[in-house]
């Protein structure tokens, strides 16, 4: 039914300068696996096989991640190595990956008005791959995708943040009518501490219908200049149509340092975990 995700990974990363001079920012690991392959984990996991994404300049190192590299194959096959390049042949050989470019970053919004082109008139799945998001039983986008097949509308993910952090993010205000499920009624996007209604923000992990794209072409640039997904997204919300979803789950927020680092750690110390358990 959520047969597609959307990726928009054309932003510039500049948190990450120099790093993401010439490099991606989704291309950034975590240990061993870049950003954008765990959320493209968590897509297959949650029954998706078509993967758009919206790229930009200097972003072909994603293309040529999602592709058979013949020369590297050649080199390990038979060793000890070829171990280490299980899952990503597991997601090349399982899904299909189409492209299109963002030629201006003109914000979020834009970038997903983009992927139109990729995702045409059917409902669709969007992570932004820096938000890096850990459930073992079951990922953010399956509890969503669940969650879409009751709801049959928009589905923002969300998580209560520190009251003085909602300027980073877009804050949603609505009326809870299940536990951890809003009736979204007001989205904001970057409302100063003392102008937020609630502490509630969306994160990078969004079911969209497909009406999204109208609403888009005619939303003006709102905060920064850039047209944002929330802008469109109020619309949409005026008229009962947005869900907002506090998952269970981790997060981190692996645009900014501090999240990236905090991921890194604790991804690691898991993995010691399972070691020191299966060895046990
Ligand atoms: P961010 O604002 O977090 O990403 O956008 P950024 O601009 O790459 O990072 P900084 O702030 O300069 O460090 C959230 C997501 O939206 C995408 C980004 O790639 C990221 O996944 N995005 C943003 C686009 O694809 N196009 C845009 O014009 C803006």
């Amino acid at each position: 039914m959520i047969n597609k995700c959307l990726f928009p990974a054309a932003g510039y990363g500049t948190r990450f300068l120099p790093a993401t001079k010439a490099m991606p920012k989704e291309m950034l690991p975590v240990l061993t696996k870049p950003l954008i392959q765990y959320g493209v984990e968590e897509a297959m996991k949650a029954g998706i096989t078509t993967m758009a994404i919206v790229t930009g300049r200097g972003k072909r190192a994603i293309e040529d991640h999602f592709d058979v590299s013949y020369e590297l194959e050649h080199q390990i096959r038979g060793t000890e190595k070829e171990k280490m390049l299980a899952d990503i042949r597991d997601v090349i050989d399982v899904c299909t990956f189409s492209y299109t470019r963002q030629r201006e970053m003109k914000g979020l919004g834009h970038a997903i008005l983009t992927g139109e082109t990729l995702i045409g008139d059917e409902s669709f799945a969007v992570v932004l791959a820096d938000d890096l998001c850990i459930n073992k039983e079951k990922g953010v986008l399956s509890q969503m995708v669940e969650l879409f097949k009751k709801y049959r509308c928009c589905i923002v993910a969300i998580e209560e943040v520190d009251a003085t952090e909602t300027e980073k993010y877009g804050i949603i205000d609505g009326e809870e009518i299940k536990k951890n499920i809003f009736r979204v009624s007001n989205m904001v996007e970057k409302p100063l501490p003392s102008e937020a209604a609630t502490n509630l923000a969306i994160i990078g992990r969004y079911i969209l219908t497909p009406d999204i794209f109208d609403i888009l072409r005619e939303t003006e640039p709102g905060k920064g200049g850039e047209i944002q997904i929330t802008d469109a997204l109020l619309q949409l919300a005026k008229a009962g149509k947005v869900i907002a979803y506090k998952f269970e789950g981790i997060r981190y927020d692996c645009g900014s340092i501090d999240g990236y680092v905090r991921a890194t750690v604790e991804l690691y110390n898991l993995e010691q975990e399972k070691k020191g358990s299966s060895c046990a």
